[in-house]
């Protein structure tokens, strides 16, 4: 089982005070006692001192009644146990406990004796401490007992009266006892206060320790976990920390961690929100990428197959194209045949106009650049198709950037680009329209943007995707389908890129972005203003 933080701390510190008291009390209580004792054998030896010097005169004079009358009235103090007077022989001479006179006291057994015949030789001049013994009386009582010796003095064997032997050292000894009860109950007093002390002393001392703890530990520590479980759930609390101890720099810490957790968590929301938007702007520019690997691919591989095909049908061709007409126009000539000999020119002339656009695929690697303004290859493609019949109801609209600097290019490739679009756009408007000619400088992007917007037929989704396949025509015999991917392939060589953006019945956008850095050295110039 696992206790409280304040539990904890209260039970470790209740023990070790409670042991330390202990201690102290053990101490205290002993030299309490011991000073009281010694306290207790200075006033009796002192008592012992007085009956011997109020009875000397009397003893001097063998008076023994006189001086068993001033050891009665010594005796008649309450706390006085006994008074004893024993002869050297150990007989006890008088004592206030009548039936002793005249007993015999072991001086091995008798506790009064036992301090100073201790040692075979008896102790002589002993200190009063040597001299005091503590024991029981018969009911049980604690009794403290000093033996005075009183010593033979010249005066004692010199006088006529007596019969004490000059060789004699001592003469008998006085043993008074009295009870300890004052001195065991001053001692149990300075305990029970004591032991009251030491208990309301632990007891506030703990229930300080308690309150300090909860206050400046637990309760910190409590809001810190509950915000903790919060935070783990999403809820982005923060902790009203007062920074000074360790416990408000965890409270800063565990702050400056929510928000750090709250940022990456939106973070991570955010990412997850737009995850499947990213994936599929990055997939579709995936497939944009691979469609144009595969275009490169196939027009390079086909390259090469029309460039053969259409220089072996070239002499054939312009051999048909000279020999038809002067077939047609010959006399001899059946007039029954002359339409179907007019079709062979026709159909020869096709392709004729097949083999010179194939011609123009294959030549698509091989650029001659010049510096030229794209402006200006813009209005000579115009210049060129303008006054065509096809565009008589179309409405020419020219936005031209004034900053676009000039480029290193094939000006005549670019301007077969722009008459291609050109021709697309005006052959997707047949009932008129308008067209927009947009030039501009994208200095974000590092290129020249070239934008032709019609408001033609538009091209369904589907169509778009083969929009730059070679041979890919929606106009049957009229197309070749080679317009856009001839100027594909031209855009491409030119480091460039080619978008169309197109609704169906309402127009199509072609934009033909030229990177910047196609200068002479091949870093970009700073536009003209
Ligand atoms: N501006 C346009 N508006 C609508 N469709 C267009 C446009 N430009 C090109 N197309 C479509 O792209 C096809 C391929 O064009 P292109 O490669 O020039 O070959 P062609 O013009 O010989 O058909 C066209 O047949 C036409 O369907
Ligand atoms: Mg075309």
């Amino acid at each position: 089982m696992r206790l409280k933080l304040v539990a904890q701390f209260s039970l470790v510190t209740s023990i070790v005070l409670i042991f330390t008291s202990a201690v102290f009390f053990y101490f205290n209580i002993s030299t309490l006692r011991k000073t009281l004792l010694e306290t207790y054998v200075h006033k009796v030896d002192s008592l012992s001192e007085v009956i011997l010097r109020a009875t000397r005169h009397e003893m001097l004079n063998n008076n023994r009644e006189r001086v068993f009358q001033v050891i009665d009235a010594v005796s008649d103090q309450s706390e006085i146990e006994h008074i004893r007077l024993i002869n050297k022989d150990g007989f006890v001479v008088y004592s206030t406990i009548e039936v002793e006179i005249n007993t015999h006291i072991d001086k091995i057994e008798a506790a009064g004796c036992r301090t100073c015949h201790r040692e075979e030789k008896p102790l002589t001049h002993a200190a009063s401490m040597d001299r005091s013994n503590v024991f029981r009386n018969p009911d049980g009582m604690k009794v403290l007992g000093i033996s005075k010796p009183i010593y033979n003095e010249e005066i004692c064997y010199s006088g006529s009266c007596h019969v004490h032997p000059s060789d004699l050292s001592l003469l008998g000894i006085l043993d008074v006892a009295v009870s300890m009860d004052t001195m065991t109950s001053q001692v149990n007093d300075y305990r029970n206060n004591f032991l009251i002390q030491v208990f309301f002393l632990v007891l506030s001392l703990i229930l300080c320790l308690a309150m300090l703890t909860r206050k400046l530990i637990t309760q910190p520590v409590k809001t810190l976990l509950d915000h903790t479980r919060a935070v783990a759930k999403g809820e982005w609390k923060y902790v009203d920390s007062v920074p000074g101890d360790e416990l408000g720099e965890l409270g800063e810490a565990f702050n400056s961690m929510t928000r750090k957790l709250k940022t990456a968590r939106e973070e991570r929301d955010e990412w997850a929100a737009t995850l499947e938007t990213r994936v599929e702007v990055r997939t579709k520019k995936i497939q944009e990428m691979q469609s144009v690997l595969i275009r490169s691919e196939k027009l390079a591989s086909l390259g090469e197959l029309v460039a053969g095909i259409a220089h072996e049908l070239n002499n054939p061709l312009t051999g048909i194209m000279i020999h038809a007409p002067m077939i047609a126009e010959d006399a001899r000539l059946d007039p029954s045949l002359r339409d179907d000999c007019k079709i062979i020119i026709e159909e020869a002339r096709r392709c004729s106009k097949i083999v010179g656009e194939l011609l123009d695929f294959s030549r698509v690697s091989d650029i001659q650049k010049t510096r030229g303004s794209i402006n200006e290859i813009i209005d000579r493609a115009l210049a060129l198709i303008e006054h065509h019949a096809d565009f008589h109801d179309i409405e020419i609209i020219k936005e031209f950037g004034m900053n676009i600097p000039e480029l290193f290019m094939d000006a005549s490739q670019i301007e077969q680009v722009v008459v291609n679009m050109l021709v697309n756009a005006s052959q997707a408007m047949p009932d008129g329209g308008s067209l927009t000619i947009t030039t501009e400088l994208r200095p974000g992007a590092g290129t020249v943007a070239i934008q032709l917007t019609d408001t033609g037929v538009g091209i369904s989704d589907q169509n778009l995707e083969k929009l730059f396949d070679p041979f890919f025509t929606t106009k049957g015999h009229k197309g070749t389908g080679l317009g856009l991917s001839v100027s594909y392939g031209i855009i491409e060589s030119h480091g460039g890129e080619i978008h169309v953006q197109s609704k169906v019945g309402e127009g199509t956008t072609f934009t033909i972005e030229l990177p910047l850095t196609l200068t002479e050295n091949g870093e970009s110039k700073p536009p003209q203003t």
